[in-house]
């Protein structure tokens, strides 16, 4: 019987063994085999991505860590899922597998600030060297690909600021040139946007937003194709980046959950943004949830459902009261991170380089125009609204 990922979510990853729903968590270093032979054996059906159910050290992971692969690998429709310990190491491991000196990379201008880090000044050391394009004009990025240029690193939709890029476009004029894709697909998740299916190589989301949902665990997961396959799992087994059995089995237990939570999430968002659209001190909302909506129609083609992060513009003339305005907020947390039960709200500057991120180059504010990030958690949304509602009044 042909079944729902939905459904699969919830019937995955049981423990036969000892009867029971879930997987057992199985923490190990030492894994134990019959004999030389047999490791021997087993670590040739590894390289070849055939089906296992162990491995043959615990620092390529264990039970517990394949068993959260398998559903990723659902999710995803991937040839492979590399699972590491936090997000941003999914990140580099991409990079670091393959990106070599000489090599050039494209990165949207609006991605996760340590992301642009990492290609920016990290890479550099290395005579890799990363160029930022504008994620609004495709010509930019067409105009900035060489014989160099190896990689395309694609964040749908940009961090903080929400634009929407048409993936086939960057897709096609990708594989013309033989260059690799990279989409972090942290905002939507494999549940609404597949990237793998949309020709990307590479597809990576940061499990410790939305897939683990509970603000308690840390994880990456990175879905391949066959191409990159080899290069990036030589690169793994090398790194020691993993993912520990307890974090796997904490992703897996989020991911019971995730379909209902989306949803929740995508309506609670509704409901505060059709309360925040109508307020005249906010300027502007970036989210797709309108046809009006600037990039609403980029997000329809490729996303089957929205989630619940999104960035308000704010014009005042006083940074101060804007300051107020977030720590005033009750219920919504002053704090990095989102995708977990709970909402959140972040004063963003995003043209400055801070000690955690370095400034866009594509990206400009108005004169006294500021930018606040909220996650909208799942709490009652009038809760939510009032909460808004009261503290909208220190903006000057
Ligand atoms: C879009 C995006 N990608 C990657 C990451 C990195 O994930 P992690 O915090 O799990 O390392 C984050 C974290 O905020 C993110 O927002």
């Amino acid at each position: 019987m042909k079944k729902s990922i939905n459904t699969i979510l919830k019937h995955t990853a049981k423990d036969k063994t000892n009867r029971s729903a879930n997987p057992a968590v199985v923490r190990a270093s030492t894994i134990l085999f019959d004999s030389m032979q047999e490791i021997k054996a087993h670590e040739k059906k590894i390289l070849k991505n055939q089906k296992i159910t162990h491995y043959t050290y615990g620092r390529h992971g264990s039970q517990t860590t394949i068993e959260l692969e398998n559903i990723i690998k659902e999710l995803e429709q991937a040839y492979h899922v590399f699972l590491t310990g936090t997000g941003f190491g999914g990140i580099s491991l991409a990079l670091m597998s393959l990106c070599r000196p000489g090599d050039e990379i494209l990165v949207s201008d609006n991605v996760y600030g340590p992301t642009r880090e990492i290609t920016e000044d990290l890479l550099r050391e290395f005579n890799i060297i990363a160029k930022f394009y504008n994620p609004e004009k495709f010509e930019d990025l067409k105009n900035k690909i060489t014989k160099k240029t190896k990689m395309i690193l694609v964040e749908n939709p940009g961090s903080n600021t929400f634009e929407f890029q048409d993936l086939s476009k960057i897709i096609k004029l990708a594989k013309n040139k033989n260059i690799l894709t990279l989409l972090d697909n942290t905002w939507g998740t494999a549940l609404y946007l597949k990237p793998l299916k949309i020709g990307f190589d590479i597809s990576f989301c940061s499990a410790t937003k939305y897939l683990s949902g509970h603000s308690d665990a840390m994880g990456g997961t990175l879905s391949v194709n066959k191409k990159v396959f080899k290069k990036i799992m030589f690169f793994y087994k090398l790194s020691g980046y993993r993912m520990s059995a307890d974090e796997a089995y904490l992703i897996i237990r989020g991911l019971r959950t995730l379909d209902v939570r989306l949803k929740l999430h995508q309506e609670n968002t509704k409901k505060v943004i059709n309360f925040l659209s109508r307020q005249k001190k906010i300027k502007e909302v970036l989210y797709p949830h309108k046809p009006s909506s600037k990039n609403y129609k980029l997000w329809k083609k490729y996303y089957s459902g929205a989630t619940g992060l999104l960035s308000v513009v704010i014009k005042s003339k006083k940074k101060s009261s804007i300051l107020k305005f977030v720590n005033s907020l009750e219920l919504f947390g002053i704090g990095y991170s989102w995708g977990g039960f709970e909402s959140l709200a972040l004063f963003q500057e995003l043209n400055k380089s801070t000690e955690y991120t370095k400034g866009r180059t594509f990206y400009r504010f108005n004169k006294d125009e500021y930018i606040i990030r909220l996650h909208i958690g799942l709490e009652d949304p009038n809760d939510l609204i009032a909460d808004l509602k009261n503290s909208l009044k220190y903006i000057k």
